[in-house]
């Protein structure tokens, strides 16, 4: 029987204070709902899964709009039970509804296999936790032969109820013919006059369909999102659980607690990853690497044996082997490195190809170039690639060897092993193997000139 996913992601999220739709706030770079969704493909890759939308639908349909998705609207929020109905339209009798939230985000594929492992087909399943804390959850009343017999919510709780440290996450799993026959049937008489979900517990005891409980593997994963301050811790949580699986891969961490992942990273052999590193998008690091501290790096592979150093920003770039990165060098999207490679201290690429074994060490902005092998580009070389209109290219060939401070003025061309004279302005093309200069003031030597004196 498949599994058909239903997400409730209606409500409101007033306690993020924040016009961006709750399940929209990222947790390691990515929406919350998107973390359910990618969960939920997992445990039933055969159905679409069903969003049950309200507020801000069109802005969380417009970031999500890539995704396999069934959007159904709530229009207005009377209630899990109200919320999960407003699907039912659209599930098939022949599945198992299996309901989630846009924001718990980190719900396990593993939990929820233990639960549908553990709930035959035409029965019910939940996870249950004991909580040191039970406030703000419906707990979980059994009977003396310990079977479940329902769910009170703590509004609707009487003190002894409420003493109940046994909780309902709110994960289900439920045949979809059950909720047809009994959503429709709830009332809303209860102290937050709402359609209670949770109600279809009673309604199974009543017509003795067994419910079968199973505990999530960790407390974090039943854990919901309500305000920043959840959001942050479990951010830091799922961040351990990232820099706890990189050092069991063999990546060297000199502190786990002090890397940030927001996307994903492939990792090789003997790579060592300093302090305050934070790694976003797709991220490859071949075997040997090093990375410095404060680093950023947003969607770049690196080759074996890379090193970067600190406060290093890379985004969009492809490196080669044993390159040499930083410390405060800046690669800007589409850059591709060929190996050995030095890019130094304040230097800026953006959108080049530079060549094997090429120095660009210090203070200099190469954009829009196509840089040789073996190249020497001096202290404070800038491609001007900017005319205020067009970007143009530079296009620097093998063995050129340019003196610092020198402008080339785009569109231009240095034929291969030419050498360019420290300061100068270069606007037409550069013959190979020659030297090239542009005019330099005379210098002038004032004999015995007296510095000021201070008065
Ligand atoms: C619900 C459960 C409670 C459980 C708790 C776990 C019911 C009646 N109670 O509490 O037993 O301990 O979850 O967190 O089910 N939602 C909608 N539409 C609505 C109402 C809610 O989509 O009309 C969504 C919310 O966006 C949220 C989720 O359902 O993601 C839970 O709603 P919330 O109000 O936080 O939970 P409670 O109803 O308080
Ligand atoms: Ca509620």
């Amino acid at each position: 029987m498949n599994i058909q996913v239903v997400i409730l992601a209606a409500g409101q999220g007033k306690r993020m204070y924040s016009n961006l739709p709750k399940v929209l706030h990222p947790l390691a770079g990515k929406p919350l709902l998107e973390h359910v969704l990618a969960t939920a493909s997992l445990v039933a890759p055969k159905t679409k899964p069903i969003v049950v939308f309200g507020h801000q639908g069109d802005i969380v349909q417009e970031r999500l709009q890539k995704q396999p998705i069934h959007w159904v609207e709530q229009k207005e929020q009377a209630g899990t039970g109200h919320a999960v109905q407003q699907a039912l339209p659209v599930i098939s009798d022949d599945t198992r509804v299996l309901i989630l939230y846009g924001d718990v985000p980190l719900i396990s594929k593993e939990t929820l296999e233990r639960l549908l492992a553990a709930t035959p087909k035409d029965e019910i399943g939940m996870l249950t936790a004991t909580l040191a804390n039970p406030t703000g959850y419906g707990r979980i009343i059994r009977d003396s032969g310990q079977n479940i017999v329902g769910i009170v919510e703590e509004k609707d709780a009487t003190p002894a109820e409420r003493a109940i440290h046994e909780i309902n996450p709110g994960i289900y799993v439920v045949p979809a013919t059950l909720l047809k026959k009994w959503l429709p049937t709830l009332k809303n008489h209860n102290a937050q006059n709402e359609y209670y979900l949770t109600d279809i517990i009673s309604l199974a005891v009543q017509n003795k369909i067994k419910i079968h409980a199973v505990q999530p593997a960790l407390l974090e994963e039943i854990a919901g999102v309500n305000d920043r301050l959840q959001l942050a811790v479990l951010e830091r949580f799922y961040q351990k659980q990232i820099a706890e699986k990189l050092l069991r891969q063999g990546v060297t961490l000199l502190d786990p607690a002090r890397l940030d992942v927001r996307g994903d990273v492939e990792v090789g052999r003997d790579v060592t990853i300093d302090v305050n590193v934070i790694l976003e998008g797709r991220v490859v690091i071949g075997d040997g690497c090093v990375i410095g501290p404060n680093a950023l790096l947003r969607n770049v592979v690196l080759g074996q044996r890379v090193e970067i150093k600190a406060n290093s920003v890379l985004e969009d770039a492809d490196i080669g082997d044993e390159c040499v990165i930083g410390p405060f060098a800046r690669l800007r999207p589409e850059v591709v490195l060929a190996e050995k490679v030095h890019i130094g201290n304040f230097v800026e690429v953006k959108k080049s190809h530079v060549g094997a074994a090429t120095k660009i060490n210090h203070l200099s902005y190469v954009g829009d170039a196509d840089i040789g092998v073996r190249v020497n580009i001096g202290a404070g070389t800038i491609t001007c690639n900017y005319d205020g209109a067009n970007k143009n290219k530079t296009k620097i060939e093998d063995d050129v060897h340019i003196g610092s401070d020198t402008q080339l003025i785009a569109p231009v061309t240095v034929g291969a092993g030419a050498t360019i004279g420290a300061g100068s302005t270069v606007a037409k093309d550069v013959p190979a193997h020659e030297l090239t200069i542009t005019h330099r003031l005379e210098q002038r030597v004032i004999n015995s000139w007296k510095r000021p004196k201070k008065q």
